[in-house]
């Protein structure tokens, strides 16, 4: 029998993930189909419910569920927990099992697919919301020679690193605050983990924090240059990525702890990229 799968969120309709699962799936010869479901803003736990009744086995959960998904987990993987927000659920034996594979995702796509290796390299996460929150711990297990979380709220920044430091003692390199915290530093990666590219801003970011050969990596997909990615080109930064990689990779991860095995990535990155221009 096929096997279910959907990827459940408000609004739904353009996520790519169906497209992307299928691919997995002839790729790796697994009899699955993979769906979208609209999740109704006050009715989450029901809908997961009722696919899971309907012999469903997993589902990705998008925006705005991740923290009802968290909520609703009868067993959450340390970096879910740690992330506070969940994207991916499984049931097996009656259980909700959860896990969050956005972080893993954005790692694996700068490591292996942008080939800059994060270890002993200078980061700069910009946001404090939940898209850096999944981040940090994949990226400081890294271990960076330094991680600056830079946000506009200063106070969020701090408490998210306040959070981690009470988690894992104090990790080297590891501080944040405001956009003044990065003062005249230099980063050899900076990430855009802030939502402010979907409404074509700019973080208050100056152009002089990029260092030479820095990769500039705007979270956001399929948006082309975001002010972001066009402030770092004009400041000359020739490494610039946005997040069609890491949605492909935490896709792939998912499908891995469903079905056991790991799909190849890219072919199915480069049919999604859209160039940035
Ligand atoms: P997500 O789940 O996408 O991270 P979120 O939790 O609402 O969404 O967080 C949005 C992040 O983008 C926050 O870090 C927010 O900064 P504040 O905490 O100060 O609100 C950041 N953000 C949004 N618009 C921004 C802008 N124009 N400039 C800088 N940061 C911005």
């Amino acid at each position: 029998m096929t096997d279910r799968y959907a990827v459940i969120g408000n609004p739904i309709s353009h996520s790519k993930s169906p497209l992307i699962h299928s691919s997995f799936a002839s790729a790796t010869c697994q009899d699955l189909a993979y769906t979208t479901v609209e999740g109704p803003l006050d009715g989450f736990e029901a809908a997961v419910r009722a696919f899971r009744d309907g012999g469903g086995r997993g589902m990705n959960v998008t925006a705005p569920f991740k923290l009802q998904a968290f909520a609703m987990a009868d067993s959450l993987t340390e970096r879910a927990r740690q992330a506070g927000a969940v994207n991916a659920l499984k049931f097996e034996a009656g259980r909700i099992l959860a896990d969050n594979f956005d972080g893993l995702g954005l790692v694996r796509d700068i490591t292996q697919n942008l080939g800059a290796p994060l270890r002993g390299k200078r980061l700069l996460l910009l946001g404090a919301g939940g898209a850096a929150r999944g981040a940090l711990l994949p990226l400081l297990d890294q271990q960076p020679a330094e991680l600056v979380v830079a946000n506009r709220n200063p106070e969020r920044a701090a408490e998210l690193v306040a959070e981690m430091v009470a988690e894992l003692g104090s990790p080297a390199g590891l501080r944040g605050g405001g956009f003044a915290e990065i003062g005249t530093a230099q980063f050899d990666v900076i990430v855009n983990a802030t939502s402010a590219s979907l409404k074509g801003e700019l973080p208050p970011l100056p152009a002089a924090a990029f260092a030479p050969g820095a990769l500039a990596y705007e979270m956001v997909y399929g948006k082309g240059l975001t002010p972001f990615l066009r402030l770092a080109q004009n400041a000359g930064v020739a490494r610039l990525a946005d997040g069609v990689g890491m949605l492909v990779e935490q896709a792939a991860e998912a499908f891995a702890w469903w079905r056991g095995v790991r799909p190849a990535t890219r072919e199915v990155i480069d049919q999604l990229t859209i160039p940035l221009k």
